[in-house]
């Protein structure tokens, strides 16, 4: 079953186009990579899926509804969740108070049981409500975001480049953590840096070059692929 379906998608922003023709078919529970060069437009699909671009023609489909041009918190009520690579997380505020603005959409009642609930997956912030986001490590932010997202329970979550900037061991945990929370039932669409990786724990992958599909099929193909692993991701 597909969970999102996105049909020849053009799109920009504003009267600058990026992604030409852009097909992509989400299978329900997997995890889809998408990879490619520097501005190749990996970051503006994913704020296309949101609800951030200009959309000039081409289709969104989440769950079967067509959903190209709802707005972002729309988009969330319906199960989706986007992590751009920074600003997703308030410095200035409390672990606590983070996952309160997350639940901005819910009633008091389930901010207070979701956080229950989230605070489970995410034992290190149980200890530490209280102290400030600005005093935490780039890992830990990363995961108080992921913990942020599940406040609104996502069937789909949307991650730009969650390891960028991390050292290797706090990058482990990070795709540690995407693989649990794909165990536990999210669909989970990564780009990533770090394309070795991405392609060892994702199912399915699409190497996205000048805006346009390059490459559609299983990750492990790809990464085995002699001509464009070697072309356009750095792998050998
Ligand atoms: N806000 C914006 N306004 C206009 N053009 C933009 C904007 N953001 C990105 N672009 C352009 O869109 C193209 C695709 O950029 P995008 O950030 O989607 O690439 P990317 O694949 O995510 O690159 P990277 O690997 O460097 O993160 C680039 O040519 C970029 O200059
Ligand atoms: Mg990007």
């Amino acid at each position: 079953m597909e969970i999102l379906g996105v049909s020849d998608l053009n799109a920009g922003y504003y009267k600058i186009p990026v992604l030409s023709e852009v097909n992509l078919t989400v299978p329900e529970g997997s995890i889809c990579a998408i990879v490619g060069p520097n501005g190749s437009g990996k970051s503006t699909l994913l704020k296309t899926i949101f609800g951030l671009t200009t959309v000039y023609s081409g289709r969104i489909k989440f769950n079967g509804k067509d959903i190209t041009h709802l707005k972002p918190y729309e988009k969330v009520k319906l199960g989706m969740s986007y992590l751009p690579q920074t600003g997703n997380v308030f410095p200035n505020l409390t672990i606590r108070e983070n996952m309160i603005m997350a639940g901005y959409l819910l009633s008091k009642k389930e901010i207070k049981e979701r956080m229950e609930e989230v605070l489970k997956m995410f034992p290190i912030f149980n200890i530490s409500m209280d102290k400030k986001v600005s005093t935490l490590s780039g890992g830990e932010r990363q995961m108080l975001a992921m913990a942020m997202s599940l406040m609104n329970r996502p069937s789909l979550m949307m991650f730009d480049e969650p390891t960028a900037n991390l050292s290797p061991k706090l990058a482990y945990q990070v795709f540690e953590k995407i693989e649990e929370l794909n165990e536990s039932g999210i669909t989970i669409i990564l780009v990533e840096q770090n394309v070795k990786r991405a392609l060892e724990i994702s199912d399915i992958a699409y190497l996205l070059v000048s805006g346009r599909v390059r490459f559609q099929g299983d990750s492990n193909e790809l990464l085995g692929h002699p001509e464009l692993g070697r072309l356009y991701l750095g792998i050998s």
